[in-house]
């Protein structure tokens, strides 16, 4: 018998982890952020993950030592992370050493389009370690960043 699509070896399994004052969406430069709330972000972002069959999960933590266990909590429960670590991106050595003992396949994510802003957003301290990056998309960037999981869970890239 079949196990169906989403048990036996299927991998389909998302985190998406925000970091530092995503949790303040909706009150931030909409011309960077745009208007969602974080919430109504994580909505649309669960809406697209069951369009492609993916299950995803969320996590947003202030605190850089939360949001360090949660990539280490999270090794053996998903199969692909969607990362947007916020200002953390930038210099936390401490999340990028994380994400390297994760192991999981990444994807970076950012609302705004960091390259295009100061010079300080221009640095990615997990960029190397992120199968893709999506910036300046705003909440489409995670979309594209589902697509890109699923299609590298289902060995179609690398
Ligand atoms: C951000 C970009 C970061 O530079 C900034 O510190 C954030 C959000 C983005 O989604 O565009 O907090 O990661």
């Amino acid at each position: 018998m079949s196990a169906g699509p989403v048990r036996g070896g299927s991998r389909n399994r998302i985190a998406v982890l925000h970091g530092v004052n995503l949790d303040q969406l909706g009150r931030r430069p909409a011309t960077h952020y745009g208007a969602l709330t974080l919430m109504q972000l994580e909505s649309r972002v669960s809406d697209w993950g069951a369009e492609l069959d993916l299950s995803v999960q969320f996590f947003q933590s202030n605190h850089e030592g939360a949001f360090v266990e949660e990539l280490h909590r999270l090794e053996d429960a998903v199969d692909g992370l969607i990362l947007n670590p916020g200002a953390w991106t930038h210099y936390s050595w401490a999340i990028r050493d994380a994400l390297e003992i994760a192991g999981l396949p990444a994807v970076e994510v950012h609302l705004s389009d960091v390259d295009a802003r100061e010079e300080w957003r221009r640095t990615s301290v997990i960029r190397d370690l992120c199968v893709a990056t999506v910036s300046g998309r705003g909440p489409e960037g995670y979309r594209d960043a589902l697509v890109r999981l699923r299609d590298e869970l289902a060995g179609k890239i690398g």
